[in-house]
């Protein structure tokens, strides 16, 4: 079940660049074509600048052409379950639908999924613009 997904993410955690936290993260997303985009947390000395695994997982989607997300998993080592944080949680439902579903990983696999709008209920949109 996506171990696709999982090994990726799993990988990718291993590309961090977490000096400051010493909190490695990992992410991958299946786009809507069925390629895969991973990516990890970048920090920078200026704290607030770093960014998220699933930020960086996202860009690779885009820069890809991909435009939907599919589905995503995310671990982080020292974390038993890592839940996106709420900026990545509005990153990702940019580009996902109310039933994308996003699994929390640990070392060994896919411990619990979610859909897009259990993780983000009550998302900001507006019909106004566009
Ligand atoms: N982090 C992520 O990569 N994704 C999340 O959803 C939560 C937090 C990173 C940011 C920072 O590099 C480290 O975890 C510690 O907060």
């Amino acid at each position: 079940m996506a171990r696709d997904l999982f090994e990726a993410a799993r990988d990718a955690m291993a590309r961090c660049h977490a000096p400051y936290s010493k909190f490695p993260v990992g992410a991958a997303i299946r786009d809507s074509d069925g390629k895969i985009h991973a990516g990890a947390n970048i920090e920078v000395i200026s704290f607030p600048e770093g960014w998220c695994a699933e930020t960086t997982a996202i860009s690779h989607m885009v820069m890809a052409g991909g435009s939907r997300i599919r589905e995503v998993a995310v671990i982080a080592e020292k974390l038993e379950l890592c839940p996106p944080c709420g900026g990545c949680r509005q990153r990702l439902a940019e580009f996902a639908d109310a039933d994308t579903l996003i699994h929390l990983c640990d070392a060994d696999g896919i411990r619990k999924t979610l859909r897009m709008d259990e993780l983000l209920p009550y998302a900001f949109e507006t019909g106004a613009i566009g």
